[in-house]
């Protein structure tokens, strides 16, 4: 059995498909944690959903350090093997990463190594692009840099705006990211 820990910051709603896709599609993983920096929306859905959750926030440690060994803790308390980031909106230090390399995934709102860090489709549709997307990829030390393991690219329309580019590339990242689970581990 699988054991994925996840990390959120608001909504939650990549988080839930993965937990949809494990349930539906009966893949031998199970989330054995949500763990977010904030009181968040997605905190509540997976609490609805039967899954353990910790709120771990920056303000109650004193430094970065202390607070990811708190994470970290929460992660090996649940005996979780990986990690998968879904919209999980703080940087992880080196060393966070360190620990857990190869065992860290992302899901990012755009065609990596394109846009990398916030406002994605903002800086998109600003550059008069074409085509955007949405890409998983494993996180090493630098942002967005990791190597990439499924991108799913989507055509930006004439009079798109970012509300509709959101929703129409968050879509798609809901069925990128449980894909990406059934090719990492070969299911
Ligand atoms: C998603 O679009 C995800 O790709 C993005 O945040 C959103 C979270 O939505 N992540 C990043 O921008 C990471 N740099 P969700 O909470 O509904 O899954």
């Amino acid at each position: 059995m699988i054991r994925l820990a996840v990390l959120i910051s608001g909504r939650g709603s990549n988080m839930i498909r993965l937990a949809k896709a494990i349930k539906d599609y009966e893949i031998a993983a199970k989330i054995t944690v949500v763990i977010s920096n904030r009181r968040c929306t997605g905190i509540t859905l997976a609490q609805n959903c039967g899954l353990a959750t910790k709120v771990i926030k920056r303000k109650d440690f004193n430094t970065q350090a202390e607070h990811e060994a708190a994470i970290a803790a929460a992660i090996h308390y649940h005996r979780s093997t990986y990690v998968f980031l879904a919209g999980y909106m703080a940087i992880l230090s080196g060393d966070f990463v360190n620990q857990f390399a190869g065992r860290i995934i992302n899901i990012h709102p755009s065609l990596l190594p394109k846009y990398k860090g916030l406002n994605t489709h903002k800086r998109a549709l600003m550059n008069k692009e074409k085509y955007s997307g949405c890409t998983v990829h494993y996180v090493n030390s630098r942002l967005d840099s990791g190597k990439i393991i499924l991108q799913k690219r989507v055509k930006i329309s004439k009079n798109e705006t970012e509300k509709t580019l959101t929703r129409k590339i968050l879509i798609q990242e809901h069925k990128l990211y449980p894909k990406a689970i059934s090719k990492i581990f070969n299911l």
